[in-house]
């Protein structure tokens, strides 16, 4: 099976997890757009979306699924979102596609995470993946500097122009090679004091409680 094959085939297995009757917390990627694709087809069953991201939302609504604004609903019970990396405890490296602060608010405010990844997404140790780290663009030298200090390489992500990456929240992203995060909840608790740092791409407080992991052989659910 080729790799996108695999990520249709999680996406449409995330189907499962969402809970009719109440909106469902909605990532970004990839693998994400193939379970927004597989969505449209129960729509009716829900009221809508909160997403995580202005290229999500724009896919939400292609498809005639509604989108509310976070402020607007509750607690979520279930958000449903890729990752870079995981690992054997559910523990994250997200952030490739530049949206990780609304995937951490989102999934935030939801009661179960679901990640749906391919097998090539599994690891033993978070840090193969350059960790993205989302920031003030003022900051951005001293924080490449403190990444040194613990042994970092960062750079600021750069469009195909050479001009800096700007989020959907009009900041940069630095991202991080050379690290082997032995301790996601540390690492995260740590960087996510540095003044300048608005998220830091381990999702380690906001966990996956569920993967669905393509493998050529079918879905496989990792509970953590
Ligand atoms: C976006 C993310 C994505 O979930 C992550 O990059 C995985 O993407 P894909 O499904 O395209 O491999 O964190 O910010």
């Amino acid at each position: 099976m080729t790799q996108d094959e695999l990520k249709t085939l999680v996406g449409q297995a995330a189907l499962q997890y969402v809970v009719a009757g109440e909106i469902v917390g909605v990532g970004t990627g990839s693998t994400v757009n193939k379970f927004i694709d597989a969505l449209a087809a129960i729509k009716d069953r829900i009221p809508g979306a909160v997403s995580s991201s202005n290229a999500s939302t724009e896919r939400l609504r292609a498809l005639g699924i509604a989108v509310f604004d976070a402020n607007e609903v509750g607690d979520i019970p279930v958000y449903i979102d890729g990752a870079d990396e995981i690992d054997g405890r559910g523990f994250m490296i997200k952030g490739g596609g530049a949206a990780l602060t609304r995937e951490k608010i989102v999934a935030a405010q939801s009661g179960r995470f679901v990640c749906i990844a391919d097998e090539s997404k599994q690891v033993q140790v978070l840090g193969r993946f350059p960790v993205p780290v989302e920031v003030v663009p003022m900051a951005s030298a001293r924080l490449v500097r403190q990444f040194a200090e613990m042994g970092g390489a960062a750079a600021v992500r750069r469009m195909p122009d050479g001009r800096p990456l700007v989020t959907d929240n009009g900041q940069h992203i630095l991202d991080v090679s050379g690290l082997a995060i032995s301790d996601p909840p540390g690492f995260e608790r740590e960087v996510n004091q540095w003044p300048g740092v608005v998220t830091v791409g381990v999702f380690a407080r906001q966990k996956a409680a569920v993967c669905l992991l393509a493998t050529a052989a079918g879905v496989k659910t990792l509970a953590f």
